[in-house]
């Protein structure tokens, strides 16, 4: 079984995948697989704390998948050795959490995966560079290559695509203004509109949102996929979903209340 979720932030909204959280959990093995759709945050400053939420983790009768977002130490994610793994290029972390690199095509459980990590922090200003902040959180060319040659050999077709942030035209339905498109959101939106898939997850905006039958927001809900697409196991109790794909006046004074001071 494939589950899917939002931003861990290290331990900070790693609850909804304790056992109270995330009771179905439990009942998994090594070959079910939980992806957090960006900023993991358990790779960020090596403490003892991190080492003890990893060893929890680690210890999840799952196996853990995770792309990049914007909250990552990517001087010390770069340490780890790059390798294969079921057509991705991944890092293990530990035994059973593995970093899916940007631009990554691989297949679970029968279904065709597309991974890209990184996005744009909002609050780089207030970051310290090397410390709390890196430039690597918004990916290379070389990034945006490696993603186009993997999807020329997947013949621009696949099943479920994971990233940190949105295409840009997504990005504006959704929160208008508020975000204007960056490089990433412009290399999604040539990606999106080239690419024939069934399902786009993304995290990054700290609300879980259906925003049409194709795209999701994910950040503390948990979501199934199954042989009608996909379904909600743990609804999100900071944001919530809009389940009739519509975003009324209403919805939309909700999700910009929610604040987005450390996406
Ligand atoms: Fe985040």
């Amino acid at each position: 079984m494939i589950y899917i979720t939002g931003d861990t932030h290290g331990n900070i909204d790693i609850h909804k995948l304790t056992s109270d959280g995330f009771p179905e959990g439990n009942e998994l093995t090594r070959n079910d697989y939980v992806i957090v759709c960006g900023d993991f945050g358990l790779i960020w400053d090596n403490s003892s704390e991190e080492r003890y939420w990893l060893r929890w983790l680690d210890k999840k009768p799952w196996t853990t998948l995770w792309i990049d977002g914007n909250h990552e130490n990517f001087d010390l994610l770069d340490e780890y050795d790059i390798v294969d793994w079921h057509g991705a290029k991944v890092q293990f972390i530990t035994g059973n959490i593995i970093h899916i690199m940007r631009g990554s095509v691989f297949e679970l459980e029968g279904y065709i995966f597309f991974a890209f990590g990184g996005a744009e922090s909002h609050d780089k200003e207030s970051r310290i560079p090397g410390r709390s902040w890196w430039e690597a959180e918004m990916p290379s060319d070389n990034d945006k290559e490696a993603g186009r040659k993997a999807l020329d050999a997947a013949g621009w077709s696949v099943d479920v695509v994971i990233t940190h942030t949105l295409p840009g035209r997504l990005q504006n339905a959704v929160f208008g203004s508020e975000y204007p498109s960056n490089s990433l959101n412009d290399y999604f939106d040539e990606i999106s509109e080239k690419l024939d898939y069934s399902f786009w997850f993304s995290g990054h905006y700290h609300r879980s949102v259906i925003i049409d039958d194709d795209h999701i927001l994910l950040y503390n809900a948990i979501v199934k996929l199954n042989d009608e697409g996909f379904e909600v196991v743990r609804d999100d109790e900071d944001g919530r979903f809009f389940p009739d794909g519509e975003i009324s006046d209403e919805d939309f004074d909700y999700l910009m209340s929610l604040g987005d001071e450390e996406i």
